[in-house]
C-alpha cells in the first residue's frame, strides 16, 4: 500500500461526497447548529484548537475562563457543580463510578448499560448485582428498571452501597425514576444516573424530566449525542451532598487527557447556550417538524413510525426489512441512522431552532423507493430473562486473557473471558465474569447473520468466543 495514502480521510470524504443527511450523533448535524455566535468557531476550527496559553486557563485546575464557563453551566443546570468532559461520558461513567466505590462494593446496576459503566466497576473491582430491565412489547426492546424490583433485590442483600441507571434508554424511553432515587436516598445510598442521551431534558415539557430534576446524585450527560457539541464533549454534574466532589475531580484528573481539546470544550460552551436561548417557539416549531414528518411517513405503505418518550428520538420499521436491511438501503442514498437493530433504525431527530431548515422531503422521497416486501418475520429478542443476577466469577477473581476461543454452541454453560457487545448501543450481550445462556448464543447468532457490528471478544470470521478457563 504506497505510504502517501490517507485512508481515513478519503473515508470520510466519500461520506461528505454523498451530501448525507444526519439522523445520528454529533447532535450538530454536521455543524449546522453551529449559528450566530458560533459561526465564526465553525469556520476557523483548527484556528481555535489551542493549547493552555496564558489567559486560555487549565481543565484540570480551572480559575478564570473555563472555571466561569463552568460556573454558567452549574447554573443553568442547578447543580452543586457540573464540569466538561473532553473524553465522553465514557470518562464520567468511570470517574463516577470510581469517586463513589471501593473494591468489593455491593453495587446495584442496570443490566442494559453502557460498557463504560461495566468497565468503572471493574476498574473499581465492585461487586455488582444486575437488574434486568423491563421488556417493552410495542418497541420490541428493553426499556428500563421498575421500583417493585429494586424493593425486592434491597431484601436480599443488606449491603448495598448505591445504585447505576441508565436514563433514558437508547431509543429515548424512561421508567420510574423518581421513585427509584426516592428509595435509594431512603436507605441513605447514592444513585448514579448515565443520562448520556438526556443533556436536553432540562427544557421541560414535551421533553421527560431530568434525573437531574428527579435527584440524581451524580449524572453525566454526552452533550455531543443530543446538543450542538462536538463529538467527545460531555457533562459530569454533582447534584448532591452524598457524593464526594474532591474524589470526582482527583478522577477526573486521572481520566481525562493533560491536553484537553478548546474546541470540544468551546462546543460545549456553545451547547449550553444554545439550551439556555432555546425558546418555547423553538420547542413548538421542532415538534411541528417531528409530527409532520412522522405523520407522513405514518400514510406511506408499508412503514410505521414510532416516537420515544424523548419525542427527538425516531424508530423507523418498513414491512418485509430488519433494521439492519433498512439502514443499509438508507445509506445508499446518502441518510444515516444512529443505529439499526433487527426491528428498527434509529433516528435522532436534530434540535431544531425556528430559523432552521432540515431536508426531510428528500427523506420522505427515498422511503418512496424501498421496494415492497412482506415475508419478514419478527423475532423476539427477551435476552435479559433473569430479573436478577450476580457474576457467576466476581471481578475480584477475574484474570484477564486467560481464557480459550471456542465456536458459540460449545461456549454454552461456560463462562463468558470479556463482554461481547453489539455496537451501536454499546450495551453488552455478555460480560467477562457472565454464565452464558443458550438463549444470548441465539441471539448473538441471529444479530451475526443480520450482519450486525460487534465489539469484544467474539471473532465474526470463524464464529468463536472466548470463555473463561475454570
Ligand atoms: C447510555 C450511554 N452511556 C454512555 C455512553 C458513552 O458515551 P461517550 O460516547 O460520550 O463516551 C454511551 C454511548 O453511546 C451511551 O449510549
Amino acid at each position: 500500500m504506497p505510504q502517501n495514502r490517507t485512508p481515513l480521510m478519503d473515508a470520510v470524504q466519500q461520506v461528505i461526497k454523498k451530501n448525507p443527511i444526519s439522523f445520528h450523533v454529533p447532535g450538530h448535524k454536521h455543524g449546522q447548529l453551529f449559528d450566530g455566535a458560533s459561526l465564526a468557531f465553525k469556520q476557523h476550527l483548527l484556528q481555535y484548537d489551542l493549547t493552555e496559553l496564558n489567559g486560555l486557563d487549565d481543565l484540570h485546575a480551572p480559575e478564570a475562563a473555563i472555571m466561569e464557563s463552568q460556573q454558567l453551566l452549574t447554573k443553568f443546570y442547578r447543580t452543586k457543580a457540573s464540569y466538561y468532559l473532553v473524553n465522553g461520558s465514557t470518562a464520567g461513567n468511570l470517574a463516577m463510578i470510581l469517586a463513589t466505590f471501593r473494591e468489593g462494593d455491593r453495587v446495584l446496576v442496570q443490566r442494559n448499560c453502557h460498557k463504560s459503566v461495566l468497565n468503572g466497576l471493574e476498574l473499581v473491582k465492585a461487586n455488582p448485582v444486575f437488574i434486568a430491565p423491563t421488556y417493552d412489547e410495542t418497541y420490541g426492546v428493553p426499556r428500563g428498571v421498575n421500583v417493585r424490583t429494586v424493593r425486592e433485590v434491597w431484601k436480599q442483600y443488606d449491603d448495598i452501597k448505591g445504585i447505576i441507571l441508565t436514563y433514558p434508554n437508547y431509543y429515548g424511553m424512561i421508567y420510574e425514576l423518581k421513585d427509584i432515587i426516592d428509595f435509594a436516598h431512603e436507605q441513605h445510598v447514592p444513585v448514579l444516573v448515565d443520562e448520556a442521551h438526556g443533556p436536553h431534558f432540562v427544557l421541560g415539557s414535551p421533553f421527560p424530566k431530568s434525573a437531574l430534576q428527579l435527584g440524581g446524585d451524580i449524572v453525566v450527560h454526552s452533550a455531543h449525542k443530543m446538543l450542538p457539541a462536538m463529538t467527545m464533549g460531555s457533562f459530569l454534574h454533582i447534584n448532591s451532598d452524598r457524593v464526594s466532589k474532591e474524589r470526582i475531580e482527583h478522577f477526573l484528573s486521572i481520566l481525562q487527557t493533560s491536553s484537553p481539546s478548546y474546541p470540544i470544550m468551546i462546543s460545549l460552551e456553545w451547547s449550553r447556550l444554545y439550551l439556555e436561548q432555546y425558546s418555547l417557539e423553538d420547542i413548538e416549531y421542532t415538534m411541528n417538524m417531528v409530527t409532520t414528518f412522522t405523520n407522513e411517513i405514518k400514510k406511506m405503505d408499508g412503514f410505521d413510525i414510532l416516537l420515544g418518550d424523548d419525542p427527538l428520538k425516531l424508530l423507523l420499521r418498513a414491512e418485509g426489512y430488519s433494521g439492519f436491511e433498512l439502514q443499509a438501503f438508507l445509506e445508499d442514498y446518502g441518510i444515516y441512522s444512529e443505529l439499526a437493530d433487527p426491528y428498527h433504525v434509529l433516528w435522532i431527530f436534530p434540535l431544531l431552532k425556528k430559523e432552521h431548515t432540515y431536508p426531510l422531503h428528500r427523506v420522505i422521497d427515498v422511503l418512496a423507493r424501498l421496494p415492497k416486501k412482506t415475508m419478514f418475520k419478527r423475532r423476539v429478542n427477551k435476552f435479559f430473562i433473569q430479573q436478577v443476577t450476580e457474576l457467576a466469577v466476581p471481578i475480584h477473581q477475574q484474570q484477564l486473557e486467560t481464557g480459550e476461543w471456542v465456536p458459540l454452541k460449545k461456549a454454552i454453560g461456560q463462562i463468558a473471558d470479556g463482554m461481547i457487545i453489539p455496537y451501536p448501543p454499546g450495551i453488552p450481550l455478555l460480560l467477562r465474569g457472565e454464565r452464558i445462556t443458550e438463549e444470548i448464543i441465539v441471539e448473538i447468532e441471529q444479530l451475526l447473520m443480520e450482519g450486525c457490528h460487534f465489539q469484544g471478544s467474539i471473532n465474526k470470521q470463524n464464529g468463536t468466543i472466548r470463555i473463561m478457563k475454570v
